[in-house]
C-alpha cells in the first residue's frame, strides 16, 4: 500500500499519496489543504495497446526507469494474465523500479487476480487494478452477462484483490455510457469490498468536460467510503485532457495518463498536458499539486516516441517540436523582446529548448537580423534592407529557409563568394556478419574530385570515416540520430549527425531510403557547415557593408 501523510506545517503534502488524496475527498472545502494529485501513468499498459506498438521487456524497463525519474506515483506496467511476455515485464519492473508503486491490470476472475498479484509480489509498493465493463453495450455484446452477474463479479474480483494487497483500484469500464443507477451500485459494491481507488473510465472518449465533471461530483457526494476518485479519459473527441481536468476540479485526486497521449485509438489524456495545466493554471487548481519533475517531460516524450515508433506531432502541446517555435513577424518581435509575450511556459521547465525563431514568409526584420547575428553575420544599413527584401522573395517560394540560404543572400549583397561545399558523387559500401565493413566515396568540390576509402565498425561508420578521410576536417562525432520519416520497409531514414571541432558544433541532416546513404549525406552536410562556420569566424562581414547605421 502506498502510504502518504500531510505534514501539516506548510500546506504541502509529503509522500503519502493515497491518504492525502483520500482526505481531499472528505475535506474538499478546506482550501488550506494542498492535495497531492496522484499521477498514474499507463503508458506501458493502455499506451502500449495503441495500434502498432509492441515494446519488448527491455524497452518497457527503460521507459519505467524514465517514468521513475519523472516522478510519477504509479506505473501501470501491464496486464499480467494477457501473455507470458506481459507477466514477465510486469515482474521485471516490479523487481527493479523503486519510487513509484507498480500496478497490474486484472479482470475480475479470481485466477486473473492471483496471476496479477504473482507478477507484483516483489515490488516495494504495488496495486491491483480490477476492471469489468458496466455499460449496456459491453455487458450485452462483449461479456454476455446480466447486470446482476456483473455485480457479483465486482464483489468477487475486488474481494480477491483485497486478500492480496491493501491498495486496490476498481474500474467500471465504459462508465460514461453506463446508467448512473447501475454505476453507483457497482461503485458501492467495490468500496464495500475494499477498493481504495475508484477509477472512472471514459473508455470511448464520450465525455464532455462539464458533464464528466458533474459525474465525478455526484460520485463524491453519493458514494460513501474511504477512497479516492480517479479519471481515465480517452481522446476520441479530443477532450481527454479537458475531461481529466474537469474531473480534478470536481474532486478527483488521481489522473490516469500516458506520455504523448498515446493509447487505444485516439489515445489517452497526455500526462504532460494535464500536469502542466495544473502547474501553469494553479489559480484554477489552487489546492492540488503533483510531484512531477517537469524538466524530464521532453526527455520522457522523446524516449517513448523513439521506442514506440510513434512520432510526436510537430504542434503537440508541451513536447512538440513547434511548441516553442515562432514564425509570425509580430510574434517573433514579441518573444525576442520578452518570451512572456507569446509563451505561457518557460521551455526550460519542461526540458525543451526556449523560444525558437523559425524563419519563413511570416517572419519580420527583427527575426531576420537576429538569425544573421546568431550565425555571426553582423550586417547593417542598405545591405540589410536589400537582403531582407531578397529573403522575403525567397520565403514566398520556399517553405523553410536554411542557414545556407541566408548566407547566400547576404554574401551576394556584399559581393563575396559563399564557400562552395562538397557534393557526394558516389558511395560504395560492403559489409556483413564476417569481417570489417568497407566504404569508398567520391566527392566533388569546385570542379575537382576527391576519392577516399575506409574500413569501419559497420557500413555507416565506414562511410563516415571515408568522408572524413576525403575532407580532413579533424572533426569528432558529437551526436548521431536516425529516425524513420514514413512507415513500411521502404521508409525514408532521416539521419542527423553532429560534428564538433575547435569548439564549433554543427549538425547535418540526410534523408534516403538507405540509412547508410542518409548517414553519409548527413555527415557531408555537417562537414560543409563546419567549413563555412570556420571561414565565417575569420571573416568580418561588417567591414564590407555600406554601414548607414543599425
Ligand atoms: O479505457 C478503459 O476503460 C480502460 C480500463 C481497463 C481502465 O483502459
Ligand atoms: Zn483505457
Amino acid at each position: 500500500m502506498v502510504n502518504s501523510s500531510y505534514d501539516g506545517s506548510d500546506g504541502q503534502v509529503s509522500v503519502d499519496v493515497s491518504e492525502s488524496a483520500k482526505r481531499s475527498h472528505k475535506d474538499n472545502n478546506n482550501a488550506d489543504l494542498q492535495d497531492h494529485l496522484v499521477i498514474f501513468d499507463t503508458t506501458l499498459r493502455d499506451g502500449e495497446q495503441a495500434p502498432g506498438i509492441s515494446l519488448d521487456p527491455q524497452e518497457k524497463l527503460e521507459i519505467a526507469e524514465q517514468l521513475a525519474r519523472l516522478g510519477v506515483d504509479y506505473i501501470e506496467a501491464g496486464f499480467p494474465v494477457s501473455s507470458q511476455g506481459d507477466f514477465d515485464s510486469v515482474q521485471a519492473i516490479a523487481r527493479s523500479i523503486h519510487g513509484p508503486a507498480i500496478c497490474g491490470l486484472s479482470r475480475t476472475h479470481v485466477s486473473d487476480v492471483d496471476r496479477c498479484y504473482e507478477a507484483l509480489r516483489d515490488a516495494d509498493k504495488s496495486r491491483i487494478h480490477v476492471f469489468i465493463s458496466t455499460s449496456p453495450e459491453h455487458m450485452e455484446y462483449m461479456l454476455k452477462m446480466s447486470p446482476e452477474q456483473v455485480l457479483r463479479e465486482v464483489h468477487t474480483g475486488v474481494a480477491r484483490a483485497k486478500e492480496h494487497l491493501e491498495d486496490v483500484e476498481f474500474s467500471p469500464q465504459d462508465a460514461t455510457r453506463t446508467s448512473v443507477d447501475f454505476l453507483f451500485e457497482v461503485l458501492n459494491e467495490a468500496v464495500l469490498q475494499g477498493a481504495t481507488t475508484l477509477n472512472i473510465p471514459d473508455t470511448v472518449g464520450y465525455g464532455i468536460p462539464w458533464d464528466f465533471g458533474q459525474l465525478i461530483s455526484r460520485i463524491r457526494r453519493e458514494i460513501p467510503g474511504d477512497y479516492i476518485i480517479s479519471t481515465h479519459c480517452h481522446n476520441d473527441l479530443g477532450l481527454a485532457t479537458a475531461n481529466s481536468l474537469a474531473g480534478v476540479q470536481s474532486g478527483a485526486r488521481q489522473v490516469e495518463v500516458c506520455i504523448n497521449g498515446i493509447g487505444e485509438r485516439a489515445g489517452n489524456a497526455a500526462l504532460e498536458e494535464v500536469v502542466m495545466a495544473v502547474n501553469i493554471r494553479s489559480d484554477q487548481f489552487p489546492t492540488v499539486s503533483t510531484g512531477i519533475n517537469t524538466e524530464e517531460l521532453a526527455r520522457t516524450s522523446r524516449l517513448v516516441s523513439r521506442l514506440t515508433g510513434y512520432p510526436v506531432q510537430y504542434n503537440k502541446a508541451i513536447v512538440g517540436r513547434n511548441a516553442f517555435a515562432h514564425e509570425a513577424g509580430i510574434h517573433q518581435h514579441g518573444v525576442l523582446s520578452d518570451r512572456r509575450t507569446y509563451e505561457i511556459i518557460d521551455a526550460a521547465t519542461v526540458g525543451q529548448q526556449g523560444s525558437q525563431i523559425v524563419l519563413g514568409k511570416h517572419s519580420g526584420r527583427h527575426a531576420f537580423i537576429d538569425s544573421l547575428e546568431k550565425m555571426g553575420i553582423h550586417a547593417h544599413g542598405d545591405v540589410i534592407n536589400q537582403a531582407f527584401r531578397r529573403f522575403k522573395d525567397l520565403a514566398d517560394r520556399k517553405v523553410e529557409i536554411t542557414e545556407a540560404d541566408l548566407e547566400a543572400i547576404i554574401a551576394e549583397e556584399i559581393g563575396m563568394d559563399v564557400e562552395e561545399g562538397y557534393v557526394l558523387e558516389s558511395l560504395e559500401v560492403s559489409g556483413g556478419t564476417e569481417g570489417a565493413a568497407r566504404a569508398k566515396v567520391v566527392l566533388s568540390r569546385s570542379g575537382s574530385n576527391q576519392e577516399a576509402t575506409s574500413e569501419g565498425n559497420g557500413m555507416i561508420d565506414a562511410a563516415c570515416k571515408a568522408i572524413e578521410a576525403a575532407t580532413s576536417t579533424g572533426a569528432e562525432l558529437a551526436g548521431f540520430n536516425v529516425s524513420s520519416v514514413t512507415g513500411g520497409i521502404d521508409a525514408l531514414g532521416d539521419v542527423v549527425i553532429q560534428l564538433k571541432s575547435d569548439n564549433i558544433k554543427v549538425s547535418g541532416k540526410g534523408v534516403s531510403t538507405d540509412v547508410v546513404e542518409a548517414s553519409a549525406r548527413a555527415y557531408l552536410a555537417a562537414v560543409n557547415r563546419l567549413i563555412r562556420a570556420k571561414n565565417r569566424t575569420t571573416h568580418d562581414y561588417s567591414t564590407l557593408t555600406a554601414d548607414t547605421g543599425p
